[in-house]
């Protein structure tokens, strides 16, 4: 039978570095569901569809095709074929991203996709949903989470090494205007499974938390 690792928390808690890491140690496989939800956003920028026109988003989204594969290790994310591994890490998606996730049809579809690439692999996967709502049997939930301001501090090295012109102020903003929406929209909330283990990561290193998870499995698995 395959085990299912549910990560969620909200944006910069090192979701992704920490399941990522994970992942090769297991040898699980990592899927990154807010990679799909960006590949979305770049959708609709790219067709000049605004992220508030839901009825469009509506109807175009049996145009999107979104895929997921692996190159040396790396999930990479193609949209109608087309690789934009890339391309959906700015500022700009974030926020289409977190907009039109809201959108029941857009839920709908990347759902859909995600529990058939977890049906019958071992899967670590992270998002905001995960425990919640596409992987509720998951064997082992975690959710983390970090103070605001070092979440900020962490996205804007990220960023500044991408070689994106961002301030401090301007991701903070970004942010926690983000995780707001999250939150508080009707569908699928941002929200910590009952059975998920509570994780502060603000004063962990990656691999702090990587061992930890590591040792939540390990309980899980023997019992
Ligand atoms: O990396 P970061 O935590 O900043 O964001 P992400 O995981 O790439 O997700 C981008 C956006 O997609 C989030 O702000 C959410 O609005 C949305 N998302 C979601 O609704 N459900 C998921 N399972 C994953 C992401």
């Amino acid at each position: 039978m395959s085990f299912k690792i549910a990560i969620d928390g909200p944006a910069a808690t090192g979701k992704s570095t920490t399941a990522k890491r994970l992942s090769r140690k297991l040898s699980f496989i990592y899927i990154d569901t807010g990679a799909m939800y960006r590949a979305m956003g770049l959708y609709f920028i790219e067709n000049n569809i605004s992220y508030e026109d839901e009825e469009t988003i509506n109807q175009v989204c049996d145009d999107i095709d979104i895929d997921i594969y692996y190159e040396d290790d790396e999930q990479h994310i193609k949209l109608n074929g087309r690789d934009v591994t890339k391309l959906i890490r700015t500022e700009e998606v974030s926020k289409y991203a977190s907009v039109t996730s809201s959108y029941l049809k857009v839920r709908e579809k990347l759902v859909a996709l995600q529990r058939k690439l977890a049906e019958k692999n071992n899967v670590i996967m992270d998002g905001r949903d995960i425990g919640t709502v596409v992987l509720p049997n998951a064997e082992l939930k975690v959710f983390l989470t970090a103070t605001s301001e070092e979440r900020a501090r962490r996205r804007y090295e990220e960023l500044l090494k991408k070689g994106q012109d961002v301030t401090l102020e301007s991701v903070s903003h970004d942010l926690e205007e983000r995780d707001h929406r999250d939150s508080t929209r009707a569908n699928s909330p941002l929200r910590q499974a009952d059975d998920a283990i509570l994780i502060d990561t603000t004063n962990l290193s990656v691999d702090e938390v990587v061992e930890k998870i590591e040792e939540l499995y390990n309980e899980k698995r023997g019992k």
